[in-house]
């Protein structure tokens, strides 16, 4: 029987976190022994806020070392811009989109209010979602494991491939499938009202690859009651850090530390001391297995090249037929 088709993308703007490993990536790798993968570095998504391109492209490589480094397999990685048939069926896709609903995504939304000071919001903010769908059809995938966060784009990518399939008269494109991780949402430890994340400011994520005293200090200072919860359910803070022991595996600490909740005398510093603990075990293995992969940099990046140029050919086949079915032209060689 055929696999089924996993895809799953994510931006070289700063370094991988923890919410990024917990939610989602974590997951790519788990499915790599089950699916047809691919996985994609989607630098195009990059440039619709304010960057510097030297530091684009040293993030992209960054980003590949990185999710070689947890385990995802090279064969199933790409670079968004070695394929850029995402760009062309983006556009295509642009004409199949209501731009109304661009307007409305919570994204949008977020990144345009902190534009730069001169109030420059480029119309790549606001189309985003429309390359995002291009990423996921492009190679038909079934299945498109994210965190909670994406949600609305995987909405958007259905309403668009339906809308093209009503349009040719034909199911040409499948509807993609989110999947979540167990753990889908893991928060900011300084404000764990926001997600954790890499745009809002350094105190917000917790790097894979940081150092151990670092994630300590991270940890150590974690917002553990902010008031955010009526009194006697537990807070956002301290459900983050349960969950950051849960998402790390750390079973018998989190059973432990669940007990010492339920009979009311959890001491915060075990549970950071717990939480803290897991982070570093895993950040300790994957710095390792980074730095036998820098050893060896150019051969990684040409095995990058090469299976970018592997996957390309995946997504020109969908480009031939997505040009056959609305009336554009193929170049015949
Ligand atoms: P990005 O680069 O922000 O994040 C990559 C993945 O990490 C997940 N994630 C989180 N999960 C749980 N808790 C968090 N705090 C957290 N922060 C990030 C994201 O949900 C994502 O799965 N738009 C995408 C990139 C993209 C994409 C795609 C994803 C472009 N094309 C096609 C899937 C399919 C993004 O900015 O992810």
């Amino acid at each position: 029987m055929e696999k089924k088709r996993v895809l799953s993308c994510i931006q070289p703007t700063g370094n991988m976190h923890f919410g990024n490993y917990f939610g989602a990536v974590k997951n790519w790798v788990k499915m790599q022994e089950s699916y047809e993968c691919y996985y994609g570095v989607v630098d195009y998504h990059s440039m619709t806020m304010p960057y510097q391109p030297d530091k684009l492209r040293q993030n992209t490589w960054d980003l590949i070392f990185n999710l070689m480094a947890v385990g995802i397999n090279p064969e199933f990685l790409f670079i968004q811009s070695l394929v850029p048939e995402h760009a062309e069926l983006s556009w295509i896709f642009n004409c199949f989109t209501p731009y109304g609903r661009l307007m409305q995504m919570t994204q949008f939304k977020d990144k345009s209010a902190t534009a730069t000071d001169d109030g420059f919001v480029s119309a790549g903010l606001l189309d985003y979602p429309v390359l995002q769908a291009a990423d996921i059809l492009i190679y038909r995938a079934d299945y498109v494991p994210v965190g909670k966060d994406q949600d609305q784009h995987l909405e958007l990518t259905r309403t668009i491939a339906q809308r093209f399939n009503n349009q040719v008269g034909k199911e040409y494109f499948v509807l993609p499938e989110g999947l979540h991780s167990d753990t889908p949402k893991i928060a900011s430890t300084a404000d764990p009202l926001r997600k954790m994340s890499k745009s809002a400011g350094e105190k917000h994520s917790i790097n894979v690859f940081e150092d151990s005293e670092r994630i300590r200090k991270q940890i150590r200072s974690a917002v553990t009651d902010a008031g955010d919860q009526p009194a006697g359910e537990m807070s956002l803070g301290v459900q983050n850090l349960f969950e950051l022991i849960k998402a790390g595996e750390n079973m018998t600490a989190y059973t432990s530390l669940m007990e010492d909740y339920n009979a009311e005398n959890l001491k915060y510093v075990d549970l950071k001391a717990a939480a803290a603990e897991t982070l570093v075990a895993l950040s300790e293995q994957f710095r390792e297995k980074r730095a036998e992969l820098l050893a060896n940099k150019k051969d990684v990046k040409n095995q990058i090249k090469a299976s970018s140029a592997e996957i390309r050919k995946r997504a020109q086949e969908t480009i031939r037929e997505v040009k056959e079915l609305t009336g554009l032209m193929n170049v015949k060689f």
